[in-house]
């Protein structure tokens, strides 16, 4: 590695993570749905979630969440901005540009990523590959997903699932020797399982017209047990790859933040891996799934309240929709989160 590559490594130096103030308890679910709260704790480890209020839209958490980031980096301006979602203010154009604008950074590179509950460690691969290939010298990711927006109503396992919430990250030029370097990244996906996650109308494939609305389905579906089982194997995998590829053995890893879909799956994962079930941050507890925003606003509450220091080496796994998959491995900067 030459002295000018070194430089350019991306570091992470920001964290900001917002959630709606609503509160939705799974006794409040219970009142609307044949569920209970014992059936949701005992088969997720979800006791509430947020919800955003009816006029509330992604880009609404997103600003939130990078206005937080930028505070916690102690910087007014980035050069670049992707936010990673798939349930964006509209099909198009893209939300980033508008987070961007609201958030007074002027006419910088800004652009979505759609990975679905993968697509905040897409969005970091991205903002990782701006600052290497010189685009970029400073970008702001950010994951933030409305899923109550999609979720059918009637659905009572969707909804016990998914919250709405906003995380975001700033990353900046620095040496791979440094806390926060952004170490070795995998990413993956595998099409033929597009079926298992999805919104069916409303995309070219199946446009809602006037005609046929009554035969859409604009709704989120998903194919819990077949998700269930990729999540585990995909993020067990892909977490024990680039910790070896960072040179880390199981035992060194301090924290396992891996996508928050449900205590089920992480405590599979830590299994899986021969990692104490201690060291796999649970947030998802107080959040439910919150997809692209999930992963950054677990590492928020890990600072917080999960004993998360700089120097702890740090492995970030998601699965999900597309399929997709992916894990980063990183040791943590001494920031404070916003
Ligand atoms: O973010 C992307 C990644 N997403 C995930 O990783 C989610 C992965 N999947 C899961 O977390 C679990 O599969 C679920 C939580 C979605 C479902 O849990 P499960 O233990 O796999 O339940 P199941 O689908 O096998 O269903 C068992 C029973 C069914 O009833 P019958 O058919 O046996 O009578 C469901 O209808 O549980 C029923 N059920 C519920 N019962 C009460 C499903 N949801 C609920 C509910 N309350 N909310």
């Amino acid at each position: 590695m030459t002295a000018a590559e070194r430089d350019r490594t991306p570091v992470l130096c920001g964290l900001g993570s917002w959630v709606p103030p609503h509160v939705v308890t799974n006794d409040d679910l219970a009142r609307e749905l044949d569920t209970s709260d014992e059936w949701i704790r005992r088969r997720t480890g979800i006791a509430e979630r947020r919800v955003v209020e009816p006029g509330t839209a992604t880009s609404d958490l997103a600003v939130e969440a990078g206005m937080r980031a930028l505070k916690s980096a102690a910087l007014e301006s980035v050069d670049a901005v992707i936010v990673a979602t798939t349930t964006p203010d509209q099909p198009c154009p893209a939300t980033a540009p508008l987070v961007a604008a609201r958030l007074g950074l002027g006419p910088v590179a800004a652009f979505d990523v759609g990975a679905v509950c993968t697509g905040f460690l897409y969005g970091l691969a991205a903002a990782a590959g701006l600052i290497t290939s010189r685009t970029a010298g400073t970008v702001l990711v950010i994951g933030a997903d409305t899923y109550s927006t999609v979720l059918d109503p009637a659905d009572r396992t969707t909804r016990a699932i998914f919250g709405d919430g906003a995380g975001a990250v700033i990353l900046r030029t620095g040496s791979p020797d440094e806390d926060g370097a952004i170490g070795p990244t995998l990413l993956a996906s595998d099409g033929s399982g597009s079926d298992l996650i999805r919104i069916s109308s409303g995309g070219s494939r199946d446009p809602i017209r006037a005609e046929t609305a009554d035969q859409a389905d604009p709704f989120f579906r998903m194919e819990g047990q077949s998700v269930f089982r990729g999540a585990m194997l995909h993020m067990a995998e892909a977490a024990r790859t680039v910790a070896e590829w960072q040179g880390w053995g199981v035992a060194d890893i301090d924290m396992l933040v891996a996508h928050q879909a449900n205590v089920r799956i992480l405590h599979a994962v830590a299994d899986r891996m021969g990692l104490d079930r201690e060291r796999c941050h649970v947030h998802l507890d107080r959040v439910g799934n919150t997809a692209a925003a999930s992963i950054p606003l677990a590492l928020a509450d890990a600072v917080t309240h999960g004993g998360l220091r700089p120097g702890h080496r740090v492995v970030a796994t998601a699965f999900g929709g597309g399929l997709t998959w992916g894990a980063s491995a990183f040791r943590w900067p001494d920031i404070t989160p916003s």
